[in-house]
């Protein structure tokens, strides 16, 4: 862990699974925001990232998700928390008993358990002085969007980011007297190794590469999110379509789209 020196009016973002595609540019955006970014992975990679705090923790651990919030509270207020780190495998209904429990440890593990030690842990220093909670989830839920396209096989990531809607509604009502945003950030395919990971070569077949959406334009519009004050939605990005964060939906279609 790198870090710099510790400021009350410093303002700090958290971003977990930050060492390689989303992750890595919501951190690069943020820092470009003048946040003073604490990065983790439990990849090694998320060291060579040039942000203020970088540490190599697990956010399905308890004891690691304590240190980054204890490291990210000594730098300064933190302002931001980006709840990103997600596994992705195929998880067959059909596989035998003990697959299945192990594919729900490591999944829910980090999609859902590591969501909530984390944000459970930062809250309490953002009740401070308010801030934002984003949540990334997947256009999965956002049917009326995806065309029902949660595919058959991966049963547990899907549950894992229909069960995210539950954090961002009920954080969303409970921390909004604390001036703190919680939304979800639902977006399509978007290249980054996971996506590559995919397909047994790594390239993207060339239809999907000429519209598939970047890291980039995602971090955009988390920041414009932020910017809005918006709270308890799910805000989509889809494939083939500009990335925006479109108008504010009614109270009751905000989480289901
Ligand atoms: N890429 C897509 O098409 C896509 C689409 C919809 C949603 N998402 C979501 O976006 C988020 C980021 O995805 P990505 O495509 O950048 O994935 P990625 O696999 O390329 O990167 C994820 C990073 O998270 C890290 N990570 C995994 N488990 C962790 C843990 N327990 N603690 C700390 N770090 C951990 C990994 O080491 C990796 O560096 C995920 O939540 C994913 O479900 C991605």
């Amino acid at each position: 862990m790198t870090s710099i020196n510790p400021k009350a009016s410093t303002r700090v973002a958290i971003v977990s699974g930050a060492a390689q595609g989303l992750g890595r540019a919501f951190s690069l955006r943020l820092m470009e925001a003048n946040y003073c970014v604490v990065a983790f992975d439990i990849d090694e990679s998320v060291m060579d990232l040039p942000v203020t705090a970088k540490l190599i923790a697990d956010q399905s651990q308890r004891l690691d998700v304590q240190a980054v919030v204890k490291t990210a509270s000594q730098l300064g207020q933190i302002g931001v928390l980006v709840n990103n780190a997600g596994k992705w495998k195929s998880t067959p209904v059909t596989s035998d008993w003990q697959t299945s429990l192990d594919d729900w440890d490591e999944i829910m593990g980090t999609n859902l358990l590591g969501v909530m030690l984390l944000s459970r842990a930062a809250i309490p220093h953002m009740k401070l002085c308010g801030g934002h909670i984003i949540n990334i989830s997947s256009y999965y839920v956002l049917p009326a969007k995806s065309d029902g396209t949660n595919p058959p096989d991966t049963d547990l990531y899907s549950a894992s980011k229909w069960a995210l809607n539950g954090f961002t509604d009920a954080w969303a009502k409970r921390l909004e007297a604390f001036g703190i945003t919680v939304n979800g950030l639902c977006m399509g395919a978007v290249d980054t190794p996971m996506l590559r990971n995919l397909f047994p070569s790594g390239d993207l077949p060339v239809d999907l590469l000429e519209k598939v959406l970047q890291p980039k334009a995602i971090a955009d519009q988390m920041m414009d999110l932020m910017l809005s004050g918006r709270t308890g939605e799910n805000i989509g990005a889809f494939v083939g379509e500009p990335v925006t964060i479109g108008e504010q939906p009614p109270l009751h279609k905000r989480i289901t789209g």
